[in-house]
């Protein structure tokens, strides 16, 4: 594991900042910095930030946004700092989401993506997830399709580490 010194918990008032420089740098259309604001006191949501404390001043590396719906996970936002990817800071984020949000009662997960964003699609897929629909054109910044991922917690591959395998299209 690359990333063992990353810390992972609730998101703060005092990482709003860092985590709003993330969303800009990583999403064609990313959430306004009020929908992020909004997330802290949605009682559905839930935020995990990893912060790796060695990064003076900027520990942040990234973070997750998911919903708790019933028994069911709505995975809406992932994002690893530009400079920190590829060091698995998302798979431990989505591990540790995946862990808390099994532990509220979660049995299945679901999420939407881009069809072009090849590099979401494999994380996914290394967890096991697979594809179960579309929505054309569903961004309406590009026109592009959303692959609706789901998968059923009980059947995850709950570090993500297995062999890299794409992700399961239909
Ligand atoms: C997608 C994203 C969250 C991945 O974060 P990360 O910390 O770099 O991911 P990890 O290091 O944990 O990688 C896990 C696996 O994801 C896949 N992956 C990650 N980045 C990839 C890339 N650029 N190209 C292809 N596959 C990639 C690989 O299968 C990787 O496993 P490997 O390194 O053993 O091959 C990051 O690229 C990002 O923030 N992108 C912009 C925001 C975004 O698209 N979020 C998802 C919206 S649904």
């Amino acid at each position: 594991m690359k990333m063992d010194n990353l810390r992972i918990g609730e998101c703060e008032e005092g990482d709003m900042s860092e985590l709003i420089e993330i969303a800009r740098d990583s999403f064609p259309s990313p959430w306004s910095e009020n929908l992020l604001r909004g997330e802290m006191t949605n009682p559905i949501a839930r935020m995990l930030v990893g912060r790796v404390d060695r990064l003076p001043g900027k520990p942040v590396v990234g973070y997750v946004v998911y919903w708790q719906v019933a028994d069911e996970m709505h995975l809406h936002n992932i994002a690893v700092r530009k400079d920190q990817r590829r060091n698995r800071v998302a798979s431990l984020l989505l591990r540790e989401a995946i862990r808390a949000s099994q532990s509220e009662g979660a049995r299945r997960v679901t999420l939407e993506v881009r069809r072009s964003n090849i590099a979401a699609q494999n994380l996914y897929g290394k967890f096991g997830f697979s594809v179960k629909g579309v929505r054309p054109r569903y961004y309406s910044d590009t026109g592009e399709d959303a692959l609706i991922f789901w998968a059923d917690l009980e059947r995850i591959r709950p570090e993500g580490e297995h062999p890299s395998k794409s992700a399961n299209k239909e």
